[in-house]
């Protein structure tokens, strides 16, 4: 399975390589550019509206310029003393400085040319080469065909620890696979479930998915606290969620974020997997409109994906104990309720889970995150998982916004992928012993 097709360039005499150098030069200048040179000149830019006026007309503003919502998800949350990140396209880009400048409004350039810093540092190019499986890279993001043969290799070359399965069909047909990890036992054990890649551009999410993995297997001899994780306890993992948006996300557009289903209506496709969950469904912080990134879909569980982990939850609810879901970029660490400001019963249980495993997040690399009811720390959601899985009687529900907090968004370099994985790596450890330890209360 090593490097296929390499075999024969390195069989090449040595005085072919300078001409291979030269044409693997030359050929990104070509034809060779990421996605078509789409994001040449765009930027992302913070915008920081200080009064009601400011954070008004900026909402006026973007209903005429084509902009993409890069923090917070939806433009209803704009308002004054918060921050709004946003990928504004080349042609109008001029056009917002023009108004920003005018209007006297704070804003930050967060990246200067979206296509450059797409291409800066990104190994993307050369995702084709790398099919190794027993060597594989876990610091470099992966496509959803290297996700799905590392899972098939997974559950091939560790069955004791491992096995995959398919809970269902994405809307384009695709299998949306499960990794259950844990000491093979007849035991009914309590369970933890763990999803990645909801949004489709949040790709440190599946990322993280598979150095979990990873780390289990690598760590189980070595580290008590895992082996009594994967003695105690089956993890159910979805490395990718949302295949068909991960999907699209690699071949068409790298910053889709919702689902691929069409509509019979409207000309936009997809729907927010996070914001089609039976709990106060399509409510405050979601959008009708099919077009929005926020779109709540044209009812509850609407899309497979959504339907086929909710029939998934629901069948095991009694065992699964904690629902924990990975998502970027903020920096925090949230729990319930997303929809309503109000604390669960419960209150101080996960509080405290989460605060120590903020903590102990931190004791990494000093990297701080933010933790508490979403609704307060992020911002008002409905009908997304998190709540639907407490709603369902999960008592641990969690959702992660990892790193970072803007500085490149959604194009964390994958030279980031260790130390973020390293870190959010002690935090899931210090929840999962937390579950395994009666509540301190
Ligand atoms: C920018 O370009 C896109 C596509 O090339 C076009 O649809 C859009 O109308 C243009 N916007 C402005 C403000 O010129
Ligand atoms: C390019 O990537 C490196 C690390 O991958 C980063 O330090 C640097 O700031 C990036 N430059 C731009 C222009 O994004
Ligand atoms: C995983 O392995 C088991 C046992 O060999 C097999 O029955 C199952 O079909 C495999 N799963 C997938 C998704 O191929
Ligand atoms: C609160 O915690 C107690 C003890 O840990 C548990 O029995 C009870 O079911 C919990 N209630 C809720 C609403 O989670
Ligand atoms: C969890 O993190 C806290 C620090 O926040 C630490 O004191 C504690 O030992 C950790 N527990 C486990 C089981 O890792
Ligand atoms: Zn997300």
């Amino acid at each position: 399975m090593k490097f296929q097709g390499s075999p024969s360039s390195r069989s090449l005499p040595a005085a072919f390589l300078p001409l291979c150098w030269l044409l693997l030069e030359t050929v990104p200048l070509g034809y060779g550019h990421l996605y078509n040179n789409r994001y040449a000149g765009d930027k992302v830019i913070r915008l920081i509206p200080q009064t009601e006026e400011e954070a008004h007309a900026l909402k006026k503003m973007y209903h005429q310029l084509k902009v993409d919502l890069w923090q917070p998800g939806s433009i209803s949350y704009v308002s004054e003393g918060t921050v709004t990140d946003v990928h504004i396209p080349q042609n109008a880009s001029r056009t917002l400085l023009a108004f920003l400048q005018e209007a006297h409004i704070q804003y930050k350039i967060l990246i200067e040319d979206l296509q450059k810093a797409l291409e800066n540092g990104s190994s993307l190019r050369t995702q084709r080469n790398r099919r190794s499986l027993s060597d594989y890279n876990y610091e470099l993001y992966h496509s959803l065909e290297e996700i799905q043969s590392w899972m098939q290799h997974l559950n091939q070359t560790h069955s004791a620890f491992i096995q995959v399965f398919s809970i269902g069909r994405s809307y384009e047909g695709r299998p949306l696979f499960i990794l259950k990890l844990g000491r093979k036992s007849r035991a009914y054990r309590r369970a933890v479930w763990i999803d990645c890649g909801i949004h489709a551009r949040e790709w440190i999410g599946p990322a993280f998915c598979q150095w979990f993995v990873r780390e289990a297997l690598l760590t189980y001899k070595t580290d008590p606290a895992m082996r009594k994780m994967l003695n105690h306890l089956d993890f159910y993992i979805m490395p990718v969620f949302n295949v068909d948006g991960y999907h699209f996300s690699w071949t068409h557009d790298r910053f889709w974020r919702k689902t691929r289903s069409r509509n019979s209506r409207f000309r936009c496709r997809g729907v927010d997997a996070n914001r089609n969950w039976k709990v106060k469904w399509c409510d405050e912080g979601a959008s009708v409109h099919p077009c929005d990134d926020t779109y709540c879909g044209p009812f509850p569980e609407s899309e497979p994906e959504v339907k086929a982990v909710a029939n998934f939850l629901r069948k095991h609810r009694k065992h699964i104990r904690a629902y924990l879901s990975f998502h970027a970029y903020a920096q925090m660490l949230l729990y319930p309720y997303s929809y309503k400001y109000a604390t669960i019963p419960n209150f101080s249980c996960v509080e405290t889970a989460a605060y120590k495993a903020v903590r102990a997040l931190r004791s990494v690399h000093g990297v701080r995150y933010r933790y508490g009811p979403a609704s307060q720390t992020l911002y008002v959601s409905s009908g997304n998982s998190m709540d639907w899985a407490y709603k369902n009687g999960i008592p641990y529900a969690f959702a992660f916004e990892l790193r970072d907090t803007g500085h490149f968004g959604f194009l964390l370099p994958e030279m980031l992928i260790k130390p973020t994985c390293t870190e959010t790596m002690l935090a899931v450890k210090n929840i999962t012993m937390h579950l395994l330890q009666k509540c301190p209360r």
